[in-house]
């Protein structure tokens, strides 16, 4: 399948389609034989002209868009193609286990799915956009994987159970929650973020994250077992400039994932969270220009100190490990998975 130019589209998918190399050369041509456009295959075209080093005009910008925008791409990534294609060779490490991911529609929800699902996990796919989350379970089903999809606001207790008690009508158990789903906030100054904002943040972020372990927690405490995996963030333990409320909330996820790893330590019952830096996905794609409008600008964002941004595949990896027996000595941590961003 095929689709038209989009902001998500990747430099590294731009330079393997012979038509859009084309396109880059005639507008870039000081830059698309550089290193740095290699080295940033990862980024988005918003997310490259946000480098500091890096002096690309708003009207070349619209431009060089525009001419793509009459030529095709292919619909999913590499990484997630090749995802699906090696699954018949991964070893079956969550065979059996039934694993809820919330967040499934796109991003880190989605590879992990698609590598939880390849592995043998049958996966309760959730998201309130219902396209995309569908569109994961395809993926999922193009290998033979097993699962389902259910449309539901993580923010909402009432959508929240019935993921929980859908899960358990079908499967009989949860193995795994991987509480992932998660909203970006506006950069801004904290004195200019509105009430309406921080609640929704904090609803979706952190409010969320409870609700889903709350729920997944009474089930896994009937059951003697069981595995919880939070999204977090660099947020969580330092924070980012002009994102008050997204800082607050991932603290909050990190806090959270030590009370109940504490509480439920006895119990058979593990609690850890990851923190990713800089990932490229839907969430990250809008933040350049974000940043433009805010008025603030990093020193080391959008770089990250490894020099790109993370792939949803790399975060699926650590994921797919904290949700297999492989981490059965952990519980309470705060993964951090960052390019370096912290040191
Ligand atoms: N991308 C990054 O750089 C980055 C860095 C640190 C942490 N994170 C965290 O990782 C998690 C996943 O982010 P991503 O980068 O994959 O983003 P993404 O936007 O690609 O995916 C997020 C998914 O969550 C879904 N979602 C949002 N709000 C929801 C709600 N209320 N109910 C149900 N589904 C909802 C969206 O529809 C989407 O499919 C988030 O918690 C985010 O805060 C991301």
């Amino acid at each position: 399948m095929t689709l038209v130019y989009n902001e998500n589209i990747k430099i590294g998918q731009l330079l393997e389609n012979e038509e859009a190399y084309k396109i880059l050369t005639r507008y870039l041509p000081e830059y698309v034989n550089e290193p740095l456009f290699k080295m940033a295959s990862n980024f988005t075209l918003n997310q490259l002209s946000a480098l500091p080093q890096v002096n690309i005009s708003s009207n070349v910008l619209d431009s060089l868009k525009l001419d793509l925008s009459t030529i095709s791409f292919e619909t999913n990534t590499a990484i997630t193609k090749n995802e699906v294609s090696n699954s018949e060779s991964r070893p079956l490490t969550h065979a059996g286990k039934v694993i809820i991911i919330t967040g499934a529609g796109s991003g880190i929800g989605r590879a992990s799915s698609i590598k939880l699902a390849a592995r043998g996990g049958k996966v309760v796919l959730v998201d309130f956009n219902e396209k995309s989350g569908r569109e994961t379970l395809d993926l999922v089903k193009s290998f033979g994987g097993e699962g389902f999809f259910v449309q539901a606001d993580v923010s909402k207790s009432v959508d929240v159970k019935y993921y929980v008690q859908k899960t358990v009508d079908t499967y009989g158990k949860i193995d795994v929650l991987f509480n992932n789903a998660g909203i970006m906030q506006r950069f801004q100054r904290f004195q200019d973020i509105s009430e309406e904002e921080f609640s929704r943040v904090i609803d979706v972020n952190l409010k969320g994250i409870f609700l889903g372990m709350k729920y997944v927690l009474q089930v896994m405490d009937r059951q003697g077992y069981g595995n919880i995996i939070n999204t977090a963030s660099t947020t969580a333990i330092r924070a980012e400039h002009s994102l008050a409320s997204y800082t607050a909330s991932k603290h909050g996820v990190a806090g959270l994932t030590k009370a109940a790893a504490i509480e439920y330590v006895r119990k058979g019952i593990r609690v850890n969270a990851i923190c990713p830096g800089g990932v490229a996905t839907s969430m990250t794609a809008a933040v350049p220009q974000e940043l433009e409008e805010s008025g603030y600008k990093p020193e080391e964002f959008p770089n990250m100190r490894i020099g790109r941004f993370a792939e949803p595949e790399e975060l699926a990896e650590i994921v797919a490990f904290l949700a297999s027996d492989a981490s059965s000595y952990m519980t309470g941590s705060i993964v951090l998975a960052d390019g370096g961003l912290t040191l």
